[in-house]
């Protein structure tokens, strides 16, 4: 299964979702590839290290360059991926040349050869594909390699208003290019279970029919400090509350378990 997580706002939790559930499938004992296709390289660095995320090559960039037919060489895209010291856990880490070959990609509709490239590597039980904070060619080509999204959402009001285009957006995706592509769920993040606000606005969505994922994911200055030291939370601190929670959500994931729908999802879902 290929997870795509999605959110065209910064700072939503993207990477950080992103290599937790990696971190969890992998100790699992499944075979896990992470995508990092965002040129700023957060999930890069969160499970290989500033210093070793930046000497990694070949990378993304490699892949999309020779996409280009600008490589020297055509290399396998199984030698730009890389093993991280996350059990079971590989990536295909960015690079920040991805933001020079942005334009070029999307004039020569290079759109499906990251598809292309993962439907022919075997081998991996789950991807995981982390997005930049755009709707450009890379989310899209992401969208397009996934078979499930999964959309992190912080709790803030404007934010809110965002998650219906969200919808939408991935509904045209659906529509135009990847009709397997489904919606896993609304990854509640920097939860605060204190205050009324976030609680009432989650309570709304539910109400809604929105396919909200249980548990939320709390917040927690732990966070900052794993990425700080390059070692997904689960695996630096695997009792902390926020590792629970991020076990129990990868469990409720893989089950498609939302929390109390009251309405139909329809075409949403
Ligand atoms: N649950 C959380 N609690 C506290 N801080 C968090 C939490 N989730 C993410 N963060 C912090 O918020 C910032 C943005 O998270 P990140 O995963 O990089 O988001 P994105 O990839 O969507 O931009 C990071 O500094 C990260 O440490
Ligand atoms: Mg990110």
């Amino acid at each position: 299964m290929r997870w795509v997580v999605f959110n065209q706002k910064g700072g939503v939790g993207k990477s950080t979702i992103t290599c937790n559930l990696a971190a969890i499938s992998g100790r699992r004992g499944r075979k896990t590839l992470v995508v990092d296709l965002d040129p700023q390289g957060n999930s890069s660095q969160y499970l290989l290290g500033r210093e070793t995320a930046a000497s990694a090559e070949p990378h993304l960039a490699t892949f999309f360059e020779e996409s280009l037919g600008l490589g020297i060489f055509k290399r396998d895209v199984r030698e730009m991926i890389h093993p991280t010291p996350v059990e079971n856990v590989d990536i295909l880490p960015s690079s920040p040349l991805l933001e020079s070959l942005h334009g070029k990609l999307e004039a020569r509709h290079k759109i499906g050869k990251l598809r292309a490239a993962l439907d022919e590597l075997d081998g991996y039980e789950a991807v995981y594909l982390d997005t930049p904070p755009s709707f450009g060619f890379f989310t899209l080509s992401a969208l397009i390699a996934a078979d499930r999204c999964l959309i992190p959402f912080d709790c803030d009001d404007f934010s809110r208003r965002a998650l219906y285009t969200l919808l939408e957006s991935l509904q045209e995706v659906r529509e135009d290019h990847n009709p397997g592509l489904r919606v896993g769920g609304i990854v509640v993040n920097h939860f605060q279970s204190r205050a009324l606000l976030p609680q009432q606005l989650v309570d709304e969505l539910i109400e809604e029919g929105l396919p909200i994922l249980m548990p939320f994911i709390s917040s927690s200055v732990k966070v900052r400090e794993s990425h700080h030291a390059a070692r997904p939370l689960v695996v630096l601190d695997p009792s902390h509350k926020l590792s629970l929670e991020f076990e129990e959500l990868f469990t409720a994931i893989e089950k498609g378990k939302m929390a109390g729908r009251k309405k139909a999802v329809g075409t949403r879902g």
